[in-house]
């Protein structure tokens, strides 16, 4: 039986636009109330405009820790105390490891690790308030295996596998489930600069994939992986799973 996400409290963080504007859309439809919040203020207001009173938008940077405060705050206030938290927001920095700037590794690393930290630091008192709850943390196939010219994002989601583990290892015992999803080539703002149905066509799914099939996951981890804790969930056709090997017989 399908576990309810109705009337429960979730915060969205990375939420005004690509996956974590179609999560809030599915959790608002799924019943739950939800706190959706980004740096994109336009963006953000216009995801929460069509869901009714269900789901409130607040300007949050989520490697400030006075916003995560207030957001903790806005949520306990508007629909009670919080039971699932989605460490969503990310960026994504690109270039070689001599010639990148170190404040862009740092920078990386705040938003798309420390920040995700800070959610959890401030985010589990609520959580604990609730009774416990479910917290998923967004990585990526990068968390999984290195990739060239992307070590401050890989380094950030790999840290954040490991946060994962950490975190479901201290939470388990308060009823607090602590999961991480690893997409591989999605589409939306993220990747529009990048030939990603080039990189996807070597996956055994031959395809980008899309925010829907992430959320469907997602609401699975919330709500019904009642067994599940500190494990990674890959979604990504397919593509970290091994090499195709191509004999000189098949070539001709
Ligand atoms: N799209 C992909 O192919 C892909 C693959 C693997 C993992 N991911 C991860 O999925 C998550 C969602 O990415 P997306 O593809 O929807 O990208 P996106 O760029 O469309 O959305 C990311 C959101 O995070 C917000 N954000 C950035 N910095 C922030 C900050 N400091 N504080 C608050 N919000 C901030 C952005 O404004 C944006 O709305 C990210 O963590 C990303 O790393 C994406």
């Amino acid at each position: 039986m399908r576990n309810s996400l109705e009337d429960k409290v979730v915060i969205v963080t990375g939420a005004a636009r690509g996956m974590g504007a179609e999560h809030v859309r599915q959790l608002v439809r799924a019943g739950a109330r939800v706190v959706a919040t980004d740096v994109l203020d336009d963006e953000g207001q216009a995801v929460v405009a069509s869901l009714g009173g269900r789901a409130v938008y607040q300007h949050h940077d989520v490697t400030n820790e006075a916003e995560w405060q207030s957001v903790v705050a806005l949520a306990e206030k508007r629909f009670g105390p919080v039971t699932h938290l989605v460490n969503n927001a990310g960026v994504v920095t690109f270039g070689a490891i001599e010639s990148t700037d170190p404040a862009v590794f740092r920078r990386t690393i705040d938003i798309n690790l420390t920040g995700c930290w800070l959610g959890m630091h401030y985010t589990v008192p609520s959580i604990r308030r609730a009774g416990g709850g479910s917290i998923v943390n967004i990585s990526s196939t990068a968390g999984l295996q290195g990739y060239a010219n992307l070590g401050a994002y890989v380094a950030s989601k790999w840290g954040l596998r490991g946060l994962t583990k950490a975190a479901a290892l201290e939470l388990g015992p308060h009823n607090i489930r602590v999961n991480s999803i690893h997409p591989g080539p999605i589409r939306t703002p993220m990747i529009a600069g990048l030939d990603a149905d080039a990189i996807a066509a070597s996956q055994p799914i031959a395809r980008v994939g899309e925010p829907e099939e992430v959320t469907a996951l997602l609401l699975y981890l919330l709500a019904d992986a009642t067994y599940s804790t500190g494990h990674e969930f890959v979604i990504d056709g397919g593509a970290v799973i091994g090499q195709v090997v191509r004999t000189l017989m098949e070539q001709k």
